[in-house]
């Protein structure tokens, strides 16, 4: 007895000395934005798509600094996200797998990333330069197809059922329009939020069951809308603007959610999540929470993140990697705070509990 207890406890401990981790979902996948891109848009061709190729970008990557695509010093969200289920990272992007016939292979194992930078809720925005959310769906249902041609319909829906579905988008539709009136404010929240709930819907009769959704958060903040005062300070409008969508994304999801069997979900309050750090951003450690790490002029916003600038001192200690984008420590604290933290960062449930629950 005590002896098949010693040999238990022996194959824990060489499991978790050999750094396996168990994943806690079969797979991952992955929609959104620059936020959650791993390097999809290197794969787009035009002169005017948002890469993430060029030093410094990837400075801090794991296993040997390179750009990946990833807009940050190193992981993403995403990739934290992917971490907190027991992989090692965000599962590779959609055009890379194709372009290495291994797009099958990381679906049934790991799952796949479409996030594309710069893309948008609306297939209108910055369009022609990134993979606009409807087409991600287009490339999931693809994706699926191919899914089922190797392994069958029965496995791969029970697979996809017990996946995570990773969404990150709306930013960019903020930063895109520009509305005048309440009147095209309301008008807008509603083609966005009905776009975004057509997205959702058209997953589930995929297969998607578990979502966790990242809302969007103050993007009035970002060093790039700050430089925009000559004080530096947010731009209260567009948080207010944003912070409406947010608040219609989540009651869409309320009415939504009844209506479709089987499907469960956690969604970030971000704002929440942003003030946390931004209203005492010492007490996690960082010494800047308006100024981009890699840039140049004010607030590290004027300029682009190359390889020409002067980077901040402790990559660590900032929030903000380039004008727009968190820096690999914003987004590992967001993402464990959105798995592991307080309860008001997500809801009905947390990610975790959306994972390992449900
Ligand atoms: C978004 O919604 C508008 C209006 O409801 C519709 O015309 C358009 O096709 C939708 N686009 C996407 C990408 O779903
Ligand atoms: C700049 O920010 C201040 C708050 O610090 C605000 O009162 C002012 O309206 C802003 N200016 C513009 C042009 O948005
Ligand atoms: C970096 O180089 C670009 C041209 O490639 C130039 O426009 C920019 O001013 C330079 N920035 C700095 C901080 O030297």
């Amino acid at each position: 007895m005590k002896g098949l207890v010693l040999l238990g406890l022996a194959v824990v401990a060489l499991a978790a000395g050999a750094g396996v981790a168990q994943p806690v979902v079969p797979a991952v996948f992955v929609l959104g934005d620059s936020t959650l891109d791993v390097g999809n848009n290197n794969y787009l061709p035009g002169e005017d798509v948002p890469r993430a190729n060029v030093p410094f970008y990837g400075i801090d990557f794991p296993g040997g600094a390179k750009p990946t695509g990833r807009f940050s010093n190193g992981y993403n969200i995403a990739d934290y996200i992917a971490k907190n289920l027991g992989f090692e990272r965000s599962p590779l992007a959609y055009l890379v797998l194709k372009s290495r016939n291994y797009l099958i292979p990381s679906a049934l194992t790991r799952g796949v990333s479409y996030a594309s930078a710069g893309a948008g809720i609306l297939d209108s925005t910055n369009a022609g330069n990134n993979i606009p959310l409807s087409k991600q769906v287009l490339y999931f249902a693809s994706t699926k197809a191919e899914m089922e041609a190797a392994w069958g319909t029965r496995k791969v829906s029970m697979l996809l059922a017990k996946s995570f579905f990773l969404l990150g988008i709306g930013s960019n539709d903020l930063f895109q329009t520009n509305p005048k009136s309440p009147a095209e404010v309301a008008a807008l929240y509603a083609t966005l939020v009905s776009n975004y709930s057509t997205a959702i819907t058209d997953l589930y009769g995929l297969g998607a069951r578990k979502f966790g959704i990242i809302n969007v958060g103050p993007v009035g903040c970002v060093p790039r809308v700050r430089i925009l005062n000559v004080t530096g300070a947010c731009n209260d409008a567009l948080n207010l603007y944003a912070a409406g969508l947010a608040a219609a994304v989540k009651s869409a999801l309320t009415t939504l959610a009844p209506k479709l069997p089987g499907f469960a979900y956690s969604l970030t309050d971000s704002f929440a999540a942003s003030q946390a750090i931004f209203s005492n951003p010492q007490s996690v450690g960082f010494v800047s929470s308006d100024s981009a790490c890699c840039g140049s002029g004010r607030l590290g916003a004027e300029g682009p993140c190359i390889k020409n600038v002067t980077l901040c001192g402790n990559r660590d200690t900032y929030f903000f990697w380039d004008s727009v984008h968190s820096t690999q420590r914003a987004a590992e604290l967001g993402a464990d705070g959105v798995f592991n933290g307080p309860a008001q960062l997500t809801t009905p449930i947390s990610f975790k509990q959306l994972a390992y629950n449900i």
